[in-house]
């Protein structure tokens, strides 16, 4: 049985110029034909699929207005069944919230919101591209709270060209004050096919490395102070508010994707959905298979994925999955240590997490 639901809703109010999510702005031409084709996804997924945990990502799946969201929803509730569900999870964009949305939304069975806020800094969100203010956005999760959302994630990103220190404190405390249940602190990455990657490869913009490691730092000391646990590299939760969600993910278990370009891992293979709206609306309309890419998920890979991945959590890994010459030298250099009878990176190794998995593979 596969217990994890993905949807990938590809709209966005705007385009944000370093993200490689795939997305499109405009043409809601294509809308009514997107949602019917999901439910005829699901349809043909369904069997075998009871999920415990449902995540609507995108794009922006609050670029859909309530009667879409709705439909969409109310018509996978027909033919998956959500009877198992524990958590759902919505993402949404700032500019893309109302009360009557959240409502609307709860009453469908949602129960958990993830905003971008990125930033509350006007000018870094201006160099973001954004198209909201730090206003807003608090106005924005103060509507949730008022439409009793109760487990809200918001999205933070460091390593902003130009960001000071400063900067950074201010969203840190700004964000604590406002006592989400969540925080995902993301370090900016420089996306191939983006608007900032072209910048970066012309010179324009560039990672400073030493001075993102002092942002990765400030996040754990402020959030760690104040109740949160980094129960992965990027992600901090209030006692029992883990994304269950992306835990799944992380531990290797099978979930299903539906949608342009969602992935799904089951029955030992994965594959993922063509990225492109309306050519998926075609391979649906002429029962064409959705995907562009499949393969076999052998021994090695689960193996590798799993250490990888596990390794970013608290959980860690069981040192009988790697090389114990490898392990001792790692702790040695005070990358990993062992943390109730399993493998856990240390505070060093956590700044280096993609390098120290590369040596333990
Ligand atoms: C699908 S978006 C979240 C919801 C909504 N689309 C929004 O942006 O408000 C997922 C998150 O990925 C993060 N993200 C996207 N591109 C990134 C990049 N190049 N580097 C670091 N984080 C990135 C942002 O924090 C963003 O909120
Ligand atoms: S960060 Fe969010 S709003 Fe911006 S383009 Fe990516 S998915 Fe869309």
């Amino acid at each position: 049985m596969v217990r994890h639901l993905y949807v990938h809703i590809p709209f966005c109010p705007k385009v944000c110029p370093y993200c490689s999510f795939y997305k499109e702005a405009g043409d809601r031409n294509k809308t009514k034909a997107f949602l019917d084709s999901i439910l005829v996804e699901a349809s043909a997924a369904a069997d075998g699929l009871q999920p415990e945990t449902v995540f609507f990502g995108g794009g922006t799946p609050t670029a859909l207005s309530t009667p879409q969201l709705d439909f969409l929803i109310s018509g996978l509730r027909e033919r998956v069944d959500f009877s198992a569900v524990k958590e759902f999870t919505i993402e949404m964009n700032p500019a893309t919230v109302s009360i009557e949305k959240a409502a609307a939304l709860l009453n469908l069975g949602v129960n958990r919101v993830s905003m971008g806020v990125q930033s509350w800094d006007e000018s870094l969100l201006r160099t973001l591209g954004r198209v909201h203010t730090g206003l807003q956005a608090e106005r924005s999760y103060r509507i949730l709270r008022e439409a009793g959302v109760p487990n809200i994630n918001l999205d933070l990103i460091f390593g902003i060209p130009g960001q000071s220190e400063r900067q950074w404190m201010d969203t840190l405390r700004k964000t604590v004050d406002l006592a989400p249940d969540h925080i995902s602190a993301y370090c900016l990455t420089y996306e191939e096919d983006t608007e900032y990657f072209a910048k970066f490869s012309r010179g324009e913009y560039a990672p400073e490395e030493g001075r993102d490691a002092g942002f990765f730092e400030m996040a754990m000391d402020v959030l760690s102070a104040t109740g949160f646990s980094q129960y992965e590299i990027s992600n901090y939760a209030q006692p029992g508010r883990e994304c269950s969600h992306n835990l799944a993910y992380w531990r290797g278990e099978d979930y299903a994707g539906f949608g342009p370009s969602a992935f799904t891992t089951r029955s030992g293979k994965r594959w993922r959905n063509i990225a492109d709206t309306a050519a998926y609306i075609l391979r649906i309309q002429n029962r064409l298979p959705l995907h562009d890419f499949i393969e076999e998920v052998q021994p090695a890979m689960r193996r590798a994925e799993r250490i990888a991945f596990a390794l970013r959590t608290s959980a860690g890994i069981d040192g009988e999955e790697a090389d114990p010459g490898r392990l001792a030298s790692l702790a040695s250099g005070g990358f990993v240590e062992s943390r109730d009878s399993r493998i856990v990176l240390t505070r060093k190794g956590r700044l280096l997490a993609d390098e120290v998995a590369a040596e333990l593979l």
